[in-house]
């Protein structure tokens, strides 16, 4: 195995707790991290259902004094982000608590930055820009995560979105893992089915991608990475069905915690998160694409590009045995099977489609695998196992078209 360093500070409180408590725990774990808290939101939903006032109202019997940012889009934009923290900086937030999926809360780590350092742009600060890696610290934020989809409320990660130029591009520091999270299966009921199956793929992704590309060196963390992706593929359909089913809800929700918390790789090699930064470029192209239904739009012919280039046909061979019911005895059939079981599961989810039913036009491919490249990748090209080049990129998104 490797070496790795794991920091997870986030204290959990999942579920509503046996007596019904953990709102009241997650507002006192919110009281000691501040007294002034920004409490960020997105465009209605969680308001309209009521979670916003439901946390609103145990922050402030907790003695939390509130001041409320509703608005912030999926695929959050920088001058929202910087408008947030406009107000959070004249109301003088100590912390900041978000209320929604991973959108509201990316965008809640980076007011957060702002509030710390006094900075009023976030952007100049995210990968590929020229202050990228400068932020100095943040103020502490608690999430009320509302989707199964990012694990943002234990990750360093905030993703952010410029409309205007495109792009879309992350932060990542240690600072930014918020410190309190309240998981609740019941602020998720209500999550449209199709949000519901985008972040179903967003958290296969998560465990899937170090899978991949990481070697075989840690068996516990492919068991881990397999219990998660499985946990989804037989959850999923089955909450799209039935979507009030709490029980069903709560799995995905904790898988989704559990996808990105840093033990799906541990003990593997690095490896980039190559689909990741695939998807990031489409969405970042066109903000109205939702993070889960580009990945899910790019799995099979990522995975075909693998295989065609004898890139880790063991790995993909490896999970369709583990999660799919492959019984294939070569690699190679073992991994198309795989490939195969997967696309099928896509279509039972709704998920199977190309970039061009999406709204993609071929002609943009060529920009957008260039943004990829220039903004996640070195020297020009990411890395997968070697060498991946934005004509590598280019060729993914055409072989979306068979999923027509
Ligand atoms: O805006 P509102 O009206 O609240 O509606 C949202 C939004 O339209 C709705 N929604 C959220 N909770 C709901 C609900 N509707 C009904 N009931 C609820 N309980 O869902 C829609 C999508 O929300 P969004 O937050 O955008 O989705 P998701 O959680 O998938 O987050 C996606 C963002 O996270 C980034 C993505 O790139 C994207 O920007 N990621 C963040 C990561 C991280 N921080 O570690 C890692 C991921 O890989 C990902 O890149
Ligand atoms: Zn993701």
């Amino acid at each position: 195995m490797n070496s790795f360093t794991i920091w997870n500070p986030t204290r959990i409180f999942f579920g509503p707790g046996a007596d019904g408590t953990h709102g009241e725990a997650f507002a006192r774990a919110v009281a000691n991290l501040g007294k002034r808290a920004l409490v960020v939101s997105g465009g209605g939903s969680v308001k309209r259902l009521g979670h916003l006032d439901a946390v609103i109202d145990l922050l402030k019997a907790a003695g939390v004094t509130v001041e409320s940012f509703e608005g912030i889009e999926p695929n959050p934009n920088a001058p929202t982000v910087n408008k947030a923290a406009e107000k959070g900086r004249a109301f003088k937030a100590d912390v900041v608590v978000a209320v929604g999926g991973g959108s509201v809360m990316d965008a809640s780590k980076a007011i957060a930055a702002l509030l710390h350092t006094g900075e009023k742009d976030i952007w100049p600060f995210v990968t590929g820009q020229p202050k990228a890696g400068q932020l100095a610290g943040a103020v502490p934020v608690a999430a009320v995560p509302t989707t199964a989809a990012t694990a943002s409320e234990v990750t360093p990660y905030a993703v952010i979105s410029y409309y205007e130029h495109h792009e879309k591009s992350t932060l990542a520091y240690d600072f930014l893992k918020p410190l309190a999270a309240w998981i609740n299966p019941a602020f998720t009921t209500e999550v449209p089915k199709a949000t519901t199956a985008d972040g179903g793929a967003d958290i296969i992704s998560h465990a899937i991608e170090n899978y991949l590309l990481g070697g075989s060196d840690s068996p516990l963390a492919d068991g881990y990475s397999e219990t998660v992706i499985r946990t989804v593929v037989e959850t999923l359909p089955k909450s799209l069905a039935e979507p009030q089913n709490i029980h069903l809800r709560g799995r995905l929700l904790w898988a989704s915690t559990l996808a990105l918390n840093g033990y799906q790789t541990a003990g593997r090699n690095p490896a980039e998160f190559v689909l990741h930064s695939m998807e990031h470029a489409l969405s970042g192209k066109m903000p109205n694409l939702a993070h889960g239904r580009g990945l899910a739009t790019l799995y099979p012919s990522y995975f075909r590009w693998l295989c065609d280039t004898g890139r880790a046909p063991d790995r993909l061979a490896q999970l369709g045995r583990a999660v799919f019911g492959v019984t294939e005895v070569s690699t190679e059939s073992a991994a198309a099977a795989t490939i195969a079981k997967f696309e099928a599961w896509l279509k039972e989810c709704g998920l199977y489609q190309s970039l061009e039913s999406l709204g993609f036009a071929a002609k943009d491919y060529d920009g957008i695998a260039d943004y990829c490249v220039k903004v996640y990748g070195k020297d020009g090209q990411l890395n997968a196992l070697g060498a991946m080049t934005a004509a590598d990129i280019v060729a993914i998104f055409e072989g979306t078209f068979r999923q027509a």
